[in-house]
């Protein structure tokens, strides 16, 4: 049978997640910011940090910003990318609270080597309240996180309740930066439920992996939604081929976590 290209590149594309997928669990700790992370990874989240909060100017009100991260597909990378932003914001003396409002299939408990629930939905739906959810990372005492909680029938009603409002205003009194990890806009709308109380909106893609369609399509939706787009990140991108992605409408952000950037570094 013969393989037309997007044929051939759904392939690549699927045997691309299904070797990551493999390896995931195992190799998701490895993906925290460290000491031992590669100067182009910590240097790519620096440069990510500064230019969404160059791009947000801080409130005369004191409170904090809210930042709603979001994709086109699953896989992409939003969650990896959310918590290491967020980290890297704690590491700059922000203090910072991750929420994961993924109450599908969120993932940040992981990173972190806790339970999902109780967490986010818990809180929503009245079950726990914010002291039980709300936790102090190891990593850095400027960041704490929200899991997801327990799996609910009804995300988007959950995530655009007024207990979810009333809860990113208390956070926003709290903390400098409120970080929502969200699904995959193209599959579900639950992002689009958070977007109106959030300050920005940052769309990751995956490198060689995402679909440019896909990603014209994440944007148009967040834009009819009235989101503010403060740019694109390209996630899992190979540092040798800086030059490959440019544009003049959206900044792009890379980082990639193939040790092979540093050598690449080392070699120039
Ligand atoms: N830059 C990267 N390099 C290598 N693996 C990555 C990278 N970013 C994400 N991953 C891996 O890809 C998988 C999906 O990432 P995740 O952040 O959970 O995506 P999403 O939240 O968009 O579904 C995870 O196994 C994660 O460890
Ligand atoms: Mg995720």
């Amino acid at each position: 049978m013969r393989l037309f290209s997007s044929d051939a590149a759904r392939i690549k594309r699927d045997k691309k997640l299904k070797d990551k997928a493999r390896n995931s669990d195992a190799r998701r700790t490895e993906y925290l910011l460290n000491e031992n992370i590669s100067f182009d990874v910590s240097e790519a989240f620096r440069n990510l940090k500064a230019s969404i909060s160059l791009s947000i100017p801080k409130k005369q009100s004191g409170e904090g910003t809210v930042i709603v991260m979001t994709s086109a597909c699953p896989e992409d990378g939003k969650t990896t990318v959310s918590v290491n932003l967020a980290l890297m914001f704690a590491m700059s003396e922000a203090k910072v609270v991750l929420v994961d409002a993924d109450v599908r299939k969120g993932r940040v408990a992981r990173f972190f080597r806790k339970r999902s629930a109780p967490g986010l939905a818990d809180f929503l739906s009245g079950q726990s309240d914010l002291s039980s959810i709300v936790h102090r990372s190891h990593e850095n005492e400027n960041f704490s996180y929200i899991t997801c909680g327990t799996h609910s029938p009804r995300p988007y009603e959950l995530l655009e309740s007024d207990e979810m409002k009333n809860l990113i205003a208390e956070l926003k009194k709290e903390y400098d930066y409120v970080v929502v990890d969200t699904p995959p806009l193209l599959l579900v709308s639950d992002a689009l439920a958070i977007t109106s109380e959030a300050d920005g909106a940052v769309v990751v893609c995956r490198h060689q992996v995402s679909y440019v369609s896909d990603i014209a399509k994440t944007l148009n939706t967040l834009s009819f939604a009235k989101a503010n787009v403060l740019g694109v990140v390209v996630n899992d991108y190979d540092a040798r081929e800086k030059l490959s992605y440019r544009s003049d409408r959206y900044k792009y952000y890379s980082y990639c976590y193939d040790s092979t950037a540093e050598t690449a570094q080392k070699k120039e």
